[in-house]
């Protein structure tokens, strides 16, 4: 069995921070959501994993590598625009070489538990399996129409009216009939291939198709606020330890972890939090549901319910910073320069909010 993450896409939800960076490689926790996905797919047992990638190609490159670290092989496949799912199977078929497969959406957060999924799909006769969960706001997913057995009858895309409330969840898993469905179906009306389409057409020439309901929790992280979710319920799951420097005028929660080389100076951290190697808090207050990434300095401020990525820079924020998401390399301070006013270098479709 081989895996297949998509990590190409234009990412346009999470403008301006994907403007010319993988959205895939934005942390969670600390952690970037596509070695989430990595990780997955190498607990089901897998060690061949392709990765489709786009305009960020090279980013994403530089991150993983060849996936040594892993102890798994990864194979890279270009896809020249973000064509669709079903488009992006298409163009691995080399790689895929009639091999069953599990293909991963590289930006999705699952709650733990699926490898044991994987790894019966490798050792069933099913022609594939999608993984399916309850949703509030259905209209807003591909979603799955079951019959009184638990067949699926119908797979809709976005649905104006839908008659279910089962989507689909970015994790699928298909043996080689895949190749020839991807092949027969036609680009939808807003020009993709879909891969609602390619499984209809599975179950519409006979092919078996299990559907498998999913009980925990499951976030596409591609907008800023499920970001910020799958912070939080990733921030609730993990080992905390403290591997940096803690001075004795900080107070540090239970359920905080000080990745290595970070310091923090007269501050307090409560949990859950995570503080990235080699960042600062220096006079600073870090409330619950933070993750602060790699080589940030955080000094004099206080920041809670937020994610703030690498080699950025907060100081003397008075008023507390929340539910926000701060890019890399951000510098926000107090400015001593008169007139007093707010001033600002913001990229397109930044969002701010001000007292
Ligand atoms: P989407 O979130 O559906 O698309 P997107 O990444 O272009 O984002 P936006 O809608 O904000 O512009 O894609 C889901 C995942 O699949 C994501 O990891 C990108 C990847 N993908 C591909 O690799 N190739 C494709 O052709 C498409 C459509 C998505």
């Amino acid at each position: 069995m081989k895996g297949l993450i998509l990590s190409g896409g234009k990412g346009t939800r999470l403008y301006p921070l994907t403007y010319t960076s993988a959205k895939q490689l934005i942390p969670v926790a600390n952690k970037p959501v596509l070695f989430r996905v990595i990780e997955s797919i190498r607990d089901a047992g897998i060690s061949e994993i392709g990765i489709v990638v786009g305009d960020t190609a090279e980013e994403v490159r530089d991150a993983v590598g060849r996936g040594g670290r892993w102890g798994v092989n990864i194979t890279y496949i270009q896809q020249d625009a973000p064509l669709g799912l079903a488009h992006a199977v298409k163009i691995s078929s080399n790689f895929l070489d009639n091999d069953r497969f599990v293909m991963f959406l590289g930006d999705n957060v699952i709650e733990g538990g699926i490898s044991q999924l994987i790894s019966e799909f490798a050792h069933s006769d099913w022609n594939s399996q999608i993984v399916l969960t309850r949703v509030d706001h259905p209209e807003r997913y591909g979603v799955a129409e079951l019959d009184d057995d638990g067949k699926i009858n119908r797979l809709v895309e976005k649905p104006k009216n839908p008659q279910s409330d089962l989507a689909l969840v970015g994790i699928y898993m298909f043996d080689a009939s895949v190749l020839e469905a991807v092949h027969a179906i036609k680009p939808s009306w807003r020009g993709e291939l879909e891969i609602t389409d390619a499984i209809q057409w599975l179950v519409d020439h006979g092919n078996s198709v299990h559907p498998y309901i999913h009980r925990g929790w499951w976030i596409d992280t591609g907008e800023p606020g499920q970001m910020l979710e799958a912070n939080d319920l990733v921030l609730e799951e993990l080992d905390y330890q403290i591997e940096g420097y803690v001075d004795r005028d900080s107070k540090v929660g239970r359920r905080v972890t000080v990745e290595q080389g970070a310091e923090i100076i007269n501050s307090v951290v409560r949990g859950p939090a995570i503080i990235g190697q080699d960042t600062r808090v220096v006079n600073s207050y870090i409330g619950p549901f933070t993750s602060i990434y790699h080589h940030v300095t955080i000094e004099d401020s206080e920041i809670e319910h937020s994610v703030v990525l690498e080699y950025s820079h907060i100081k003397g924020i008075g008023a507390r910073i929340q539910d926000s998401l701060i890019g890399r390399y951000v510098s926000i301070e107090r400015s001593p320069i008169k007139p007093k006013s707010h001033k600002m270098t913001i990229g397109d479709h930044s969002q701010v909010g001000i007292l």
